[in-house]
């Protein structure tokens, strides 16, 4: 009877990992292996809805599994998998986009984005994503699905589809809770505060990222914008001083001290000081990641071995929900 719940979330390898994607969902997967049925994978399929180098995006899919286990995912504990190797998520992919309306698929946030920012290649994939998102979702029957605020409208889809198709065809979906955790939900950039450290960011001058030099982090968090008051005070204030208060929220998630803690201890000290003791205090944490994680690349056989374990273990599940769900559709049984 003590079933454990399940959860699942992806990563696009369409970036490099950053502390942000530490910060707001890797680290805190990690704690939750005990408690939790998880799965996690390297949304391949996903990245290609914007061009990319090939080389770089098999490199980056597999130091991506890499830095997942350098992070705390032990891949004994969790499913960890790369999408393409999956082959049900393109096929339920495939059946959902039946199931999704255009309208629904229009109103999409991150496609009216996408479709801002890569307006050469507006292609029907960026438009459908949501589908294929949501059959990585319903493929592993999830109780919740860890993103962060910007994939919450997927999500909505995702369970829209959920009772859609359950209302013709039985029950054959679990419906998905979003989970969105409280704290580190969201860094921003270091120098534009206002929009999420994104690792799909080109310029990449405000992301740091899991695999950067300390030097470079040191350099990036000097430069970090804080606020154009002349105040010079650390002091947690979102709407007035959000450069000042993700540098905080950075703090806060690096060494575990709330919010009034870091304000008395900078307290009468500038802005360069806390810049600096924020910048020491990410290079210890991702030092560890970073070194594990060179350790790890440089060990392509281990690494083969726990994506294809956890392809062969990813399959057993989703082909046994693709399968009723082709039943339920009317396809005739192979
Ligand atoms: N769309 C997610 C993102 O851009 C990545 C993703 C793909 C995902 N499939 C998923 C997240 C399924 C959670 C569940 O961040």
């Amino acid at each position: 009877m003590d079933e454990k719940k399940v959860m699942l979330s992806g990563i696009k390898p369409s970036g490099d990992l950053t502390l942000g994607s530490y910060l707001g969902a890797i680290k805190n997967w990690a704690e939750r292996a005990e408690q939790f049925d998880c799965y996690y994978f390297m949304a391949d399929l996903h990245a290609i809805t914007v061009r990319q180098k090939p080389a770089d995006l098999r490199r980056r899919t597999v130091e991506q599994l890499a830095q997942y286990i350098a992070c705390g995912l032990d891949p004994e504990k969790n499913t960890l998998f790369i999408q393409s190797h999956v082959s049900a998520h393109a096929e339920l992919g495939w059946v959902l986009n039946c199931f999704a309306m255009f309208g629904e698929l229009s109103r999409m946030t991150q496609f009216k984005d996408k479709s801002r920012k890569n307006e050469d290649n507006i292609n029907g994939g960026l438009f459908t994503y949501p589908c294929l998102m949501a059959a990585d979702i319903l493929l592993y029957q999830p109780d919740y699905v860890p993103v962060g605020e910007d994939q919450k409208q997927h999500v909505e889809l995702a369970r829209n589809i959920v009772q859609r198709f359950n209302g013709i065809y039985g029950d054959v979906f679990k419906m998905p809770e979003p989970y969105i955790p409280k704290v580190g939900a969201r860094v921003m950039d270091l120098l534009d505060p206002m929009s999420k450290m994104s690792k799909s960011d080109e310029a990449g001058a405000g992301v740091v990222y899991l695999m950067d030099k300390p030097e470079d982090i040191m350099r990036k968090f000097k430069r970090a914008v804080t606020d154009s008051d002349t105040e010079n005070c650390v002091r947690y204030a979102p709407e007035e001083k959000p450069g000042v208060a993700n540098l905080m929220s950075i703090y806060s998630g690096c060494t575990g001290k709330s919010y009034a803690e870091i304000e008395s201890e900078f307290a009468g000290r500038g802005y360069g000081d806390f810049k600096k003791y924020v910048g020491e205090a990410v290079v210890e944490m991702l030092r560890p990641i970073r070194e594990e994680s060179l350790r790890l690349i440089a060990d392509k056989a281990y690494l083969e071995s726990v994506y294809r374990a956890g392809a062969e273990k990813a399959s057993r599940t989703a082909y046994r929900t693709l399968r009723k769900v082709y039943k339920k559709v009317g396809f005739v049984e192979r």
